[in-house]
């Protein structure tokens, strides 16, 4: 995968998958302690400790009899390759916690990438799962929750054109105003 924005899309739907019916993003770059890091956070159906230790590792087991994906063992790969690593916290009927941090400005990080797309495909795919969504970049943050969308929403769908239209330029212009650069006011010419 080139992009964090795909292995966090898998995440999610693994999430999704579980059963979830909250799931919790959060990304964090800390540009000055060199960290990049996102953690999402599901009430789905939780693994047991045995299944975990299989899904952290799949490589290292000689296990045939059962389908273990590449999602997590992937972005346990990307991570580590920047010096960084993952944790995942679950418990059976309770939920899951998987967190995957990164060194901000090492060479291999990838980039985010299209995370306004992946989050606007999330939460129109699964219209029946709550997201709420925590974004900071140094100093700033965004943050959004499905459960304040929809209450204002009143019942009106996502897959609706004006809202998905309205949902996405929403994201993206959120997004966007993150990254922008402050204005540094100069009190010694003005
Ligand atoms: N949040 C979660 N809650 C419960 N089970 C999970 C969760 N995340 C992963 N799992 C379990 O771990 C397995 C492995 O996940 P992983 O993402 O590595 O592969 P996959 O989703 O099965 O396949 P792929 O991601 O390659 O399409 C999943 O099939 C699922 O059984
Ligand atoms: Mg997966």
């Amino acid at each position: 995968m080139k992009e964090i924005s795909l292995h966090i899309l898998d995440i999610l739907q693994n999430s999704a998958h579980a059963g979830a019916t909250l799931i919790e993003l959060y990304i964090t770059e800390d540009t000055e302690n060199d960290v990049f890091e996102f953690t999402v956070k599901d009430n789905g159906c939780g693994m047991d400790e045995e299944f975990l230790k299989n899904v952290v590792s799949p490589f290292t087991t000689k296990r045939t009899t059962r389908k273990v994906g590449l999602g997590i063992p992937l972005l346990k790969h990307a991570a580590e390759l920047t010096g960084g690593g993952i944790s995942i916290d679950s418990k059976v009927g309770a939920g899951t916690s998987l967190t995957a941090r990164f060194s901000y400005s090492h060479i291999d990080r990838q980039p985010l990438g299209n995370i306004s797309d992946t989050l606007f495909t999330v939460i129109t795919s699964y219209e029946n799962i709550d997201f709420l969504y925590v974004h900071r970049y140094d100093g700033r943050e965004f943050r959004l929750d499905t459960r304040e969308i929809k209450q204002i929403l009143g019942g009106v769908s996502f897959s609706q054109t004006e809202v998905s239209a309205w949902l996405l330029e929403y994201i993206r212009e959120n997004e966007a105003e993150l990254y922008k650069k402050q204005e540094v006011k100069n009190e010694k010419f003005s």
